[in-house]
């Protein structure tokens, strides 16, 4: 596997910023209300848990959640909030820490899949999902679907926030060899300028699958959100669930 350090995310001093940058950048609700529904009453392990923006509501539903997050910075930010403190953490690389077995969904949001640095490590975090959940468990992953079309020569840039008081742009590096994009957000307000850098092993929607395969998983849904808007070849992103076991088998 590549060097990797699952502290580089939250090293970034992004912590502090999370939630601005994103609270409303990620569909939140609707991950809520389907992360519940497939959850049935049963356990939850958020990989990438971050500042509990998921994860704080479902416990708010009654749902028990645990977490994996690679960032101290991140999980401190998680514990100070209402109900923070009440979610068990293992502060570690999701690819291959332990926070338990017997979950009834795993669930790794947003693009963080593509957080870890190669394939091997993906499939990794396929097998280690598989390994934390019970007879029949599901593992859900967001991401988006690589689109390269807007590169030139391999690069991009393109705007994202735009406030009166605050606006970022994003600089991307493609590297096609590895699926690699290297990408550096740099967030401007009055009289400061913050970096943050994110790097991303992307994968398109058919070589998550066969990670999934790999780990014994089979696809049990993929739609274009977390309302179940059907997956075309229009969709930008995607929001697999996967299962435990073969498809129609008992349970699963
Ligand atoms: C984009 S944030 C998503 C946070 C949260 N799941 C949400 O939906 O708001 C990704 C999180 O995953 C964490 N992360 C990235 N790679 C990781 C790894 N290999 N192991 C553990 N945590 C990791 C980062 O530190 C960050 O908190």
């Amino acid at each position: 596997m590549a060097d990797f350090d699952p502290t580089a995310y939250g090293a970034s001093g992004i912590a502090d910023e999370y939630d601005d940058l994103y609270a409303d950048h990620w569909e939140t609700d609707g991950a809520v209300e389907l992360v519940a529904e497939l959850a049935a009453g049963g356990r939850v392990l958020e990989l990438g848990i971050g500042t509990g923006r998921l994860a704080l509501p479902l416990v708010g539903r009654g749902i028990e959640v645990h977490g994996v997050e690679g960032s101290p910075e991140m999980v401190a930010k998680l514990q100070a909030k209402p109900g923070g403190d009440r979610i068990p953490v293992v502060v570690g690389d999701f690819a291959d820490a332990d926070a338990g077995t017997g979950f009834d969904l795993v669930l790794l949001a947003v693009n963080t899949i593509f957080a870890l640095p190669d394939q091997q490590a993906q499939v990794a975090c396929f097998r280690n999902a598989a390994r934390h959940l019970g007879p029949s468990g599901r593992f859900v992953v967001e991401a988006w679907v690589p689109d390269v079309g807007g590169f030139r020569n391999n690069r991009l840039v393109r705007p994202r926030l735009l406030h009166a008081d605050r606006m970022s742009v994003e600089s991307v590096e493609l590297d096609p060899v590895d699926q690699m994009m290297h990408t550096v957000q740099a967030v401007f307000s009055n009289g400061s300028v913050r970096l943050y850098p994110a790097n991303h092993r992307y994968a398109w929607p058919a070589e998550l699958d066969l990670m999934a395969q790999l780990a014994g998983f089979h696809r049990e849904g993929r739609w274009a959100d977390w309302t179940r808007s059907p997956f075309t070849a229009e969709s930008r992103a995607h929001v697999t669930v996967y299962r435990l076991g073969t498809p129609g088998a008992a349970g699963g």
